[in-house]
């Protein structure tokens, strides 16, 4: 495995892979790397000759009362997962490397309304720091295919509409969310929590499955089921963001051409929040007349 520290490196090495006609596949990740990560990194092996990991802890996601210095920085840990996976290309770049000019003075990207919408509420700017890093990555590697995990649903539909408005030849492919045998959804944030709110933390999944479930068996009446899922999630003693049923392809209302329902939620135990989210299909378009006439 080959770890590069610069971005005028990174860009010679795979220039040269590219004239040998070689696929890459980049797996961007501010490290840290658990199995969900892990997963992303094996699909990208199955879709690509080049596998590039990025970490790098980007700052500008981060508002000011969030805690940069202290997000977890595992990174000879994380060289060994990564090792141990095959990985060809590791790139871990500097800050200066990433913003020459100082991150005050760099040009960010919008992506409007999604990203201001649920975690966009709550985490002013996050989502322009995200779409910014991930348009800098995508720019210098020119991967095939980037890959990234569905946990972070908002994150996904935000990065998947960037790709398309910006015409960036590099195909999105979304993996799986990877849970714990207790259904909690693995995060690099779940070390925060401490043994109670561990044991708490898996009414997330269980709620969002047991909603998923009523809508399968025909439930439809949204706004309880919202209600109901908020009322037992703050009865239990999280803090709750959001818990809100939405079109998974627009993360707007449900609406007669929705195909697709996505159950989201962010909930903080203690000072610690977690984000889930469940997708289930909408098999006949005539039905859904019905509900959304309701
Ligand atoms: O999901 C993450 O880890 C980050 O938001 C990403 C996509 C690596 C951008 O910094």
């Amino acid at each position: 495995m080959q770890i590069i520290y610069n971005s005028a490196h990174l860009r010679t090495v795979l220039n040269e892979e590219r004239r040998k006609d070689r696929l890459v596949a980049f797996v961007p990740t501010m490290g840290n790397l658990h199995e969900g990560h892990l997963e992303l990194v094996k699909r990208a092996k199955s879709l690509a000759d080049i596998v590039v990991v990025s970490i790098f802890v980007n700052p500008l996601q981060f508002s000011t009362d969030e805690d940069l210095d202290k997000y977890p920085r595992t990174l000879s840990t994380d060289k060994s997962l990564l090792f141990s996976e095959g990985i060809n290309t590791l790139f871990v770049p500097s800050e200066t490397d990433i913003f020459p000019d100082g991150r005050e003075n760099q040009t960010t990207v919008v992506v409007p309304e999604i990203s201001s919408i649920l975690c966009g509420k709550d985490r002013p700017g996050h989502f322009e720091g995200v779409a910014t890093i991930v348009c800098k990555l995508l720019n210098l590697i020119c991967p095939d295919y980037a890959l990234f995990g569905e946990k972070d649903y908002q994150q996904l539909s935000i990065i998947r509409k960037l790709v398309h408005d910006l015409e960036f030849d590099t195909k999105i492919v979304a993996v799986g969310t990877v849970r714990d045998e207790d259904g909690l959804a693995l995060s690099s944030r779940n070390v925060y929590l401490n043994a109670d709110e561990r044991k708490l933390a898996p009414l997330i999944f269980d709620t969002l499955a047991h909603c998923r479930d009523a809508i399968a068996c025909g439930f439809d009446n949204f706004l309880e089921l919202e209600s109901h899922a908020r009322f037992k999630l703050i009865e239990s003693g999280f803090l709750l963001d959001y818990f809100t049923i939405l079109d998974a392809h627009t993360l707007a209302e449900i609406n007669e051409d929705t195909t697709e329902i996505s159950i989201l939620v962010a909930a903080r135990l203690g000072e610690t929040r977690l984000i889930d989210n469940v997708r289930l299909s909408v098999n006949t378009a005539t039905e859904w007349g019905i509900l959304a006439a309701q």
